[in-house]
């Protein structure tokens, strides 16, 4: 969290307790800080105000898009990508219809024909706007368009994309879209979801009837607001060049571990991604046994996605991209954010290329990654 994030979260965790569907002066204020909040996060992805409902992560802000097309489209698949995030996977999985997964090409976008074709007998679209394994930015615009010309409703996964790239839910064209505090420096523990002003809409939470009857249960107040300034500030960041800062320490780093190492490859599409993440992978090099060494040296990162890490296996996104199993055993996610400096990063890169020749030199002798314990 930005420190001033937490600043501006912290009265409404020791000052004013009160439930903002109150009567009372106190909830009042409680009430309009949270307005006040939807109308950032509203702005952040160019919607209204209006259209925002606020949920209490990315993951059930997702679960709701898909609930609400599950319940209100007829017969038909549901087309996702083939590298979604579990959120939407495993929601998909334990739907009753079919599935539809559409394969990605080796840069890790969209195969549009493949898209083209399940739309004849699909229901619903869920892809994401930007992968959270590789950081590659979907070709949403073109599948929205044919997603359309098929009259299907389409959900967008954005909670990478939102607030490291310009988002725009008009442009877009999008009916629904999800995205997460946590993702542009606000708290863990609360999200929220675009609805389309006008679009039929089924609540997956019933009970006091908050957010408009689209999701009930009494709000986080503290979470809202915080995730409201994170969203004020991403957008003044992005307006100010901020991404692009963040974008040259990234090519720094690659361009220094590049260097310094050999058999050091990029994952993924080089032009359309995320200017903070950074998917490599260290030929022989066992990620798991790489990950303990840099977390040894003070780099965090990970295999994949947090949610991959620790598990040996390679991950549903670089099999979908048609790496080899060797090849995606041997990868780093690196991510990179304002708050980092030139100098951190250049340290990183000097601990990652040092961390790169130990392990090769530990492997050499035969014992390996196998001899090493990580849980
Ligand atoms: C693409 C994507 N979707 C959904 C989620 C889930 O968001 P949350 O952690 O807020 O539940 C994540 C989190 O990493 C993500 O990267």
């Amino acid at each position: 969290m930005l420190p001033e994030v937490l600043e501006a979260m912290l009265p409404w965790l020791h000052g004013n307790h009160a439930n903002p569907s109150g009567v009372y002066r106190a909830a009042k204020l409680a009430r309009k800080a949270m307005d006040e909040a939807r109308g950032h996060v509203a702005e952040l992805i160019g919607a209204d105000a209006g259209e925002i409902v606020f949920t209490g992560t990315g993951t059930e802000s997702v679960n709701t898009a898909l609930r609400s097309l599950d319940e209100l489209t007829g017969e038909g698949s549901a087309i996702v990508s083939a590298i979604e995030h579990s959120a939407v996977l495993r929601f998909v999985e334990n739907c009753k219809r079919k599935v539809s997964k559409i394969p990605v090409h080796a840069d890790g976008r969209v195969d549009l024909d493949a898209f083209e074709s399940a739309c004849a007998t699909a229901a619903y679209v869920s892809v994401m706007s930007a992968n959270n394994e590789t950081g590659v930015i979907q070709p949403l615009a073109e599948l929205i368009a044919i997603a359309r010309e098929h009259g299907l409703p389409i959900h967008s996964d954005a909670v990478q994309a939102v607030g490291k790239i310009p988002v725009d839910v008009r442009r877009e064209a999008v009916d629904l879209l999800s995205i997460s505090g946590h993702k542009f420096h606000g708290p863990k523990g609360v999200g929220a979801l675009y609805v389309r002003s006008g679009l039929d809409f089924h609540a997956m939470i019933h009970g006091g009837g908050q957010e408009n009857g689209r999701r009930s249960g009494t709000e986080n107040v503290a979470g809202i607001v915080a995730m409201g300034e994170a969203a004020r500030r991403a957008k003044i960041a992005l307006e100010t060049g901020e991404a692009e800062r963040i974008r040259e320490m990234r090519d720094a780093f690659e361009n220094l571990v590049m260097g310094g190492v050999s058999g050091c490859m990029r994952n993924g599409d080089i032009a359309f991604r995320l200017p903070n993440t950074s998917h490599l992978s260290f030929e022989s090099c066992d990620a798991a046994g790489l990950l303990i060494l840099l977390d040894e040296a003070g780099v965090a990162c990970s295999a994949g996605s947090a949610c991959m890490t620790g598990k040996r296996q390679p991950s549903h996104v670089q099999l979908a991209m048609g790496l080899s199993e060797v090849r995606a055993k041997t990868r780093l996610r690196f991510s990179f954010s304002r708050l980092n400096t030139r100098d951190e990063v250049e340290k990183a890169a000097e601990i990652t290329i040092r961390a790169v020749e130990k392990l090769r030199r530990v492997q050499g002798t035969g014992i390996g990654p196998v001899a090493i314990h990580h849980g």
